[in-house]
């Protein structure tokens, strides 16, 4: 018989309207608009991140897959006193498995607690978790770990990991928020383990975000809908063209979303007309790749060393087991 397998909803369909009407108060009312990326997950917007990972130039998630498969053991030693793995964004928990598997081989690891905005992904998850790891504890969190990390499960010794490229998807000041809550939450002793892009060839990075297919395009484009769904807005998404760029400066790769036309939208829900003129260009994601080096360093300056760090041969992902 497998373990226990529970799934606690501390943020509920109505937490996330009131939330998202907070950000497109924030986001859309000023004369640059933009919108925190976590809106594309509904179950749709999962669903079309699952599609992404399968595509040709899509390599993060490939890379990271093949690094965790060589590293796996290595890792599951590096903390194998770690009782919890605490995964943040922890979507279709696919690469975790890897994982979870070294870590029933090699640590002491009793329980998994993914977590994620996205209760269909986190659904899925638990499910199948639970089916193939009996053994280990599976308790999902729908949650959003911007707000605040104090409430994370403290059970044992435990493991937080952000794989996947996610913390890239935090601007700067965000990402620096994040670490100090990390660094306030872990007691000394505790882990941390990350997947991040590395900075790259951006005739690689670029393609990765704008694919043939069109479905990255299609996931942009999944923002407006969650906004008709959520806040009874009233946008033509196909009116609407997929931009990604690479910001050399800040070292991110930026989606956006281009008006093809002037539109008057408006955002029921808010009482909220928004005029978007031919061209403008609404921000809907950053994804920043690192330099292992600089990434190291402010791992250091939030007192979170590295402890080890795996990259691929082409050196375009790393994954960091770091320590409190
Ligand atoms: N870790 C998985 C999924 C990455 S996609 C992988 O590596 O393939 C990013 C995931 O993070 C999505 O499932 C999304 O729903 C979740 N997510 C994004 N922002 C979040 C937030 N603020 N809080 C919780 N989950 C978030
Ligand atoms: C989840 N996140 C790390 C992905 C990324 O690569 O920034 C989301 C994504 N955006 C476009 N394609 C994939």
């Amino acid at each position: 018989m497998p373990m226990e397998a529970t799934i606690d909803i501390r943020i509920t369909e109505a937490d996330l309207a009131e939330a998202l009407r907070t950000d497109v108060m924030t986001g859309l009312s000023g004369p640059r608009k933009w919108l925190p990326p976590k809106w594309f997950y509904d179950a749709r917007g999962s669903k079309l991140f699952e599609a992404i990972t399968d595509l040709p130039e899509y390599y993060p998630t490939r890379t990271e897959r093949a690094l965790l498969h060589a590293c796996a053991q290595e890792i599951a030693v590096g903390a194998s006193d770690a009782t919890e793995l605490i995964e943040l964004g922890s979507g279709s928990s696919e690469k975790t498995g890897l994982l979870l598997r070294s870590f029933s081989a090699h640590g002491s690891l009793r329980s998994y607690v993914p977590l994620d905005v996205s209760e269909s992904a986190l659904r899925d998850a638990v499910g199948w978790i639970n089916a193939e790891f009996p053994r280990i504890e599976v308790h999902g969190l729908v949650s959003d770990f911007t707000n605040g990390l104090d409430w994370l499960p403290r059970r044992g010794r435990r493991i937080v990991a952000l794989l996947g490229g996610t913390l890239g998807n935090l601007v700067p000041a965000e990402r620096a928020e994040f670490f100090g809550r990390l660094h306030n939450v872990l007691e000394p002793g505790e882990q941390l383990l990350l997947g991040v892009g590395l900075v790259t060839d951006p005739a690689v990075m670029v393609p990765a975000y704008d694919d043939a297919a069109g479905v990255t395009a299609e996931f942009n484009r999944n923002i407006l809908h969650v906004l008709n769904n959520r806040l009874g807005a009233n946008f033509e998404p196909s009116r609407f063209a997929h931009v990604a760029v690479w910001d050399p400066g800040n070292r991110w790769i930026e989606m956006r979303l281009e008006a093809t036309a002037d539109m008057t939208v408006t955002v029921a829900d808010l009482d909220l007309m928004l005029e978007f003129a031919a061209g403008e260009q609404m921000r809907t994601e950053i994804s920043a790749k690192f330099r292992l080096a600089d990434f190291h360093a402010e791992l250091a300056a939030a007192g979170l060393p590295a402890q080890r760090s795996w990259t691929d041969p082409a050196e375009r992902f790393a994954v960091v087991l770091a320590g409190r």
